[in-house]
Parts: C-alpha cells; structure tokens; sequence
C-alpha cells in the first residue's frame, strides 16, 4: 500500500444537514488516524456545510461541470466548486457516464477545468462485467485512462486515479485479490507511459467497489493499491471508520 493511504467516501445522492453529525465524528476520528488521508466527497448542497465542520478532512465534489460559467442551467463549475470549500473533484464516476452519457473526452474537459480551479481531481475509470468476461477489462480500462487523463508531468501530482469495475459498484461483489493486483500493475504501466517514469510512478491509485471493514484488508493489500473510493459503507461514520482503521493498522504493520 502507499506510503499514506487515501481513503475517499462518495456520499452518491445521500445526505442531508442531519448527516453532518457522521462526517464530524468522521473528522474527529481523522485527528487520531493520521497515518491515512481521509476525504469526503458529499453531494454539491452540502460542501460547505461540511467544510465548515470538518476541518481535518479533504471535503470534495463528486462531478462538475467542464465550462467555467454561462448559460448551462443546474449545472456547477470547478471554480464554484473551490469557492464553496472543495479540495478535489470525482470526475468520470461510472454512474456520470452511465447515466449522463459522458464519454472520456468529456471527463477529460472536467478533469482539466477542475485543475485550471486549483483543485486536485480524482478520475474514475472500470470495465463492465460483460468487457472483463471477454477478457478485455485491462485494455478497455487503459483506452479510458489514456482518453480521460489530463496531460502534462507538472499536472500529474494533482491526479488521482480511481479503478471502479462498474459490476463491483454497490453489489457487494468485488474482483479477487489477484485481478485487483493485475488490474493496478496494469494501470501504473499506463501512467508511466502518460506521464513519463518519475512522474507516473508517483500517481495514486486507488481501488472502488464494494469495499468495506471486512474486505478492506485484502484488497487495500493488493498490488499498488493506494486507497479506496468508498460508496455505501461511507455514509456511516462506524462504517467508514471501519475501513480507515483498516488502512491505519495496515501501516504501523
Ligand atoms: P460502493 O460504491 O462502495 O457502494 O460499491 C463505490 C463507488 O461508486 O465509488
């Protein structure tokens, strides 16, 4: 695992004030853990708020939109996004590209309008269940990688990559310890490809899909694997809290 872990929970559509209560024990739990980076991407309504509660953690949004302002109604910007408290960005998530139709070119034009914004951004990339089954998971994941990454060595410190198989996602599913292994072997190829040796050595990756307390040892244990963008078990702080001890123990181990 990475030298500091970096656990990251995606709140999805799920949250009101009340749950502010879960990302302030959430944060106060942070002070003690500090072996692990700890984030919260919760929906657009609530940045604020919980940048405000929680001053230890990351707090960040889970998309934006790639203009930096204009006619684009119910849409928000990076820099809308940076001025309400957010550190980074989730760009790509499979659900955006599912349900919104968003191709890589267009994650892609976020990812680069949320560093113009000065924030770091975290880029999504997955097979379908149906690509891993054909055997072309790795090869899909690299076209999406090589199509939705920013350029530039001077960039790549602010990169984040996600590997979220789409069939892992909310399922309670997750690939074996070996194809996790493989698939960030394969990735971290990439990025050196991308963004020359030094560089692309040094890009996090981090693994999504169903990770939990339970599992969290063993896929955080896989080859490369420099954290996790956690769905479901993040909307607890003792869920997520789980999974961030997890990492803790892993690196006084
Ligand atoms: P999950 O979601 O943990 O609920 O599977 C992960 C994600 O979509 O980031």
């Amino acid at each position: 695992m990475a030298v500091r872990p970096y656990i990251v929970g995606n709140w999805k559509m799920n949250g009101t004030r009340s749950m502010l209560s879960e990302a302030r024990s959430i944060d106060r739990a942070a002070e003690r853990l500090i072996k692990v980076e700890v984030a919260l991407a919760p929906p657009f309504t609530l940045i604020h708020a919980t940048r405000k509660e929680a001053g230890l953690i990351g707090v960040g949004a889970q998309d934006c939109h790639a203009a930096e302002g204009g006619a684009h109604t119910g849409d928000i910007s990076a820099a809308m996004l940076k001025d309400s408290g957010a550190g980074f960005v989730i760009v790509g998530h499979s659900e955006r590209r599912a349900n919104h139709g968003e191709k890589d070119a267009d994650v892609k034009a976020k990812a680069l309008s949320v560093l113009a914004a000065g924030m770091s951004v975290i880029v999504c990339v997955g097979e379908t269940e149906d690509q891993r089954d054909v055997g072309k998971a790795e090869s899909v994941v690299a076209r999406q990688l090589k199509a939705s990454l920013p350029e530039g060595e001077v960039v790549a410190e602010k990169v984040t990559v996600a590997y979220e198989p789409v069939w892992a996602i909310g399922t309670g599913r997750t690939p074996t310890v070996d194809d996790v292994s493989a698939m960030h072997r394969s990735i971290r190829q990439v990025l050196i490809g991308f963004y020359g040796e030094e560089a692309g050595a040094k890009v996090r990756i981090l693994y999504g899909g169903s990770v939990k307390a339970e599992n969290a040892a063993e896929l955080l244990g896989a080859d490369d694997v420099g954290g996790a963008l956690v769905g479901g078990a993040s909307l607890t702080a003792d869920g997520f809290l789980g999974i961030v001890a997890v990492a803790a123990e892993m690196q006084e181990s």
